[in-house]
């Protein structure tokens, strides 16, 4: 029989990001769980292994229900700590906090500026000619959105291959993200598989064909906006194809992928 849930009390939720696991997440984890079966309040607490939580400065990160309490710099030593305090007084560990709930700003120590995507420029791009170009975020957390969107909005939008291929994807039988870095695009003749998760580090063929930098353009002399991708190198993956600036999907693009970066005025 399964855990009854109507006795948990706490849950702990461990960050088992890429950020997180470099900094030790699974020893945190591990000692959390040992300590909570240990100390016999296996029955009476639950631990969640959650994906990158959005503060990878701070890793390793466990947040604490009830309470929203957010911990960070985890050790195994400190998680123990942690969850005694919590057990068995109700209380958090101040020091190690990096947030609780109503607290204005996070407590951190190595606060990292947010991400600025910059304004489009012009520039004369080898492949693409004459174009306004800006460069975009590649983790699979923008990527996947980016295909998700298209598959499910926009069927006229197009992918080409870097050796030419191209479908539309309206030929999509299913966009599917559930191998460890592999996002797939099914069609019913074949598929198409792009590297966009992370990948380790000693991989060298994954990191060829990993996705790692994006840009998206408006191409002057086709009057149409894209996206392209490439790898650590800057070697072509792939490109999208999206239609006219006016379209919907660019403005999808600008407001969730660009940061509200919008194109220089032209005339479409
Ligand atoms: S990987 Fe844990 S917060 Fe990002």
């Amino acid at each position: 029989m399964g855990k009854s849930l109507g006795e948990v009390k706490q849950t702990f939720l461990f960050c088992d990001g890429g950020s997180c696991r470099k900094a030790g997440a699974e020893n945190v984890t591990r000692a959390a769980r040992a300590y909570l079966r240990n100390s016999g309040n296996w029955d009476e607490t639950h631990t969640i292994k959650t994906r990158c939580n959005g503060r990878c400065e701070d890793a390793p990160t466990c947040i604490v229900e009830d309470g929203h309490f957010w911990y960070k710099k985890l050790t195994p030593e400190k998680v123990v700590e942690v969850i005694e305090s919590h057990l068995e007084k109700n209380q958090p560990v101040e020091d190690y906090l990096l947030y609780a709930q109503d607290w204005k700003a996070v407590k951190s120590e190595d606060e990292r500026t947010k991400f600025k995507i910059k304004p489009f420029e012009w520039e004369s791009h080898p492949e693409l000619g004459n174009c306004q170009i800006t460069k975009g975020l590649s983790s699979d957390q923008y990527v996947y959105p980016l295909f998700d969107y298209l598959h499910k909005n926009v069927p006229g939008a197009s992918y080409e291959t870097a050796s030419g291929e191209r479908f539309f994807f309206r030929e999509l039988i299913e966009l599917r993200y559930t191998k460890t870095v592999e996002l797939e695009m099914i069609q019913e003749d074949k598929t198409v598989e792009l590297v966009i998760g992370a990948v380790p580090k000693d991989d060298q063929e994954l990191k060829k064909l990993k996705i790692t930098n994006t840009h998206y353009f408006y191409q002057e002399n086709s009057g149409k906006v894209g996206v392209r991708f490439a790898n650590n190198k800057n070697e072509l993956i792939g490109y999208l194809f999206l239609g006219k600036p006016n379209e919907k999907v660019w403005e999808y693009c600008t407001k969730i992928q660009l940061q509200n970066n919008r194109l220089e005025s032209i005339s479409v």
